[in-house]
Formats: structure tokens, C-alpha cells, sequence
């Protein structure tokens, strides 16, 4: 426990956090995956993986799950993750453009610290996830603060939730309805 907080305190410019996310925030944002259809689910900011193992324990057998992390003391831990299902991508989050069709994907989720984005790239990478999204597709997103105003002028709907977590955590679920 201890090293792992150390582990994203000392990359804290990266990961906006002091641990990893509560057992509530990663059941709840994983809420629309589901085991009786396969999708083509994203990870935005995997970190030390709890979100992940959470998506592949309910990820159906012909689901595709691409994850994307950029620090290299974490996906040196997702590198030992054995299942086809699951593609571990060493990059930005703001190229996600380059692996996917526009309107091809069903979920994506994201732990990514929005926050300490610039304005112009955090609102690119949302009109980008936005446009990677199908129709009746979900973004779903925690932070540690009220933020609607990323989301509200991208998406088409957007719920909120306070999830228990240290510090407590708002979850956004952003909907492509058209
Ligand atoms: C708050 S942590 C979330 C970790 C984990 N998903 C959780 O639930 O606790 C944010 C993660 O996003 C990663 N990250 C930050 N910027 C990124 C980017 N541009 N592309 C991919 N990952 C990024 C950080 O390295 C860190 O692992």
C-alpha cells in the first residue's frame, strides 16, 4: 500500500492523485460494461491498474479493451496482464485518435487528471472521445472536483455522481446520443 501511494505521489504532475481510486469509483465507472455483449471498451490513465482489472473481470470473451497509460512505473505492471482481450498502448491519451474509427466505440473510461490539462488539450481530447464514440456510447470520468463545464458543451447528456473514495470523487457519465 505504502509503495504504491508512493508510486503516484512521486509522479503526482501526472496523476493529479496520492492513490489509486476506491473500490466504489472503479465498480460504478464500470457500470455499462457488460458480460453479455461484446464491446470495444477504452482506458484513459490506467495508473496502478484497480480500474482495469475491475473492466477485464467483466469485459464479455469477444470485447476488445485498448488501455492507455504514459508513466512507465505503471504499464511496466499492465505489461503482465495475460488476456487477448486487453492491449496495452504506451502512449498519450491524446492520440487515441490514431487507433480507432470515429463512431466505433461503445466505452470509454477515463481516470485521466483533466484538471491539470491545458484548456485547449483537455477540451480536444473530449470533442476527440466524442467523435470515437457510437451512438448510445458512454464516457465515463472521475475527478476529484465539479467540473460540468468540461463536459456539458460536448456531450450530449451528462449525470453525476459523488462517489466515496479519499478524497471523495465526482463521477461523470457522459452519454453520445446522436
Ligand atoms: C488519477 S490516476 C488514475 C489511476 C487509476 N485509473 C485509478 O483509478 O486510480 C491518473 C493516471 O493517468 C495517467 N496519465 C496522465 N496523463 C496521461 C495521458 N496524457 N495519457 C495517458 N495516461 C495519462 C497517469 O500516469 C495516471 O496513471
Amino acid at each position: 500500500m505504502i509503495s504504491k501511494a508512493l508510486s503516484y505521489i512521486k509522479k503526482i504532475r501526472t496523476t493529479g492523485a496520492v492513490y489509486e481510486s476506491s473500490r466504489f469509483v472503479s465498480r460504478n465507472i464500470t457500470h455499462e460494461i457488460n458480460f453479455q455483449r461484446p464491446q470495444i471498451v477504452i482506458e484513459l490513465g490506467a495508473g496502478s491498474g484497480n480500474i482495469t482489472e475491475r473492466i477485464l473481470s467483466k469485459l464479455h470473451p469477444d470485447s476488445k479493451f485498448y488501455c492507455f497509460e504514459i508513466e512507465p512505473q505503471f504499464y511496466a505492471k499492465l505489461e503482465n496482464i495475460q488476456d487477448d482481450r486487453f492491449h496495452l498502448i504506451k502512449e498519450s491519451a491524446a492520440d487515441v485518435t490514431k487507433y480507432f474509427d470515429p463512431g466505433s466505440v461503445d466505452i470509454i473510461i477515463s481516470g485521466l487528471p483533466l484538471s491539470l490539462f491545458d484548456n485547449s488539450d483537455r477540451s480536444q481530447l473530449l470533442h476527440d472521445c466524442y467523435g470515437l464514440l457510437k451512438k448510445g456510447g458512454v464516457y465515463r470520468q472521475f475527478l476529484y472536483s465539479l467540473q460540468k463545464n468540461y463536459f456539458v458543451p460536448i456531450f450530449d447528456r451528462m449525470e453525476t455522481s459523488l462517489e466515496m473514495n479519499l478524497p471523495p470523487a465526482v463521477l461523470y457519465s457522459c452519454y453520445k446520443l446522436n
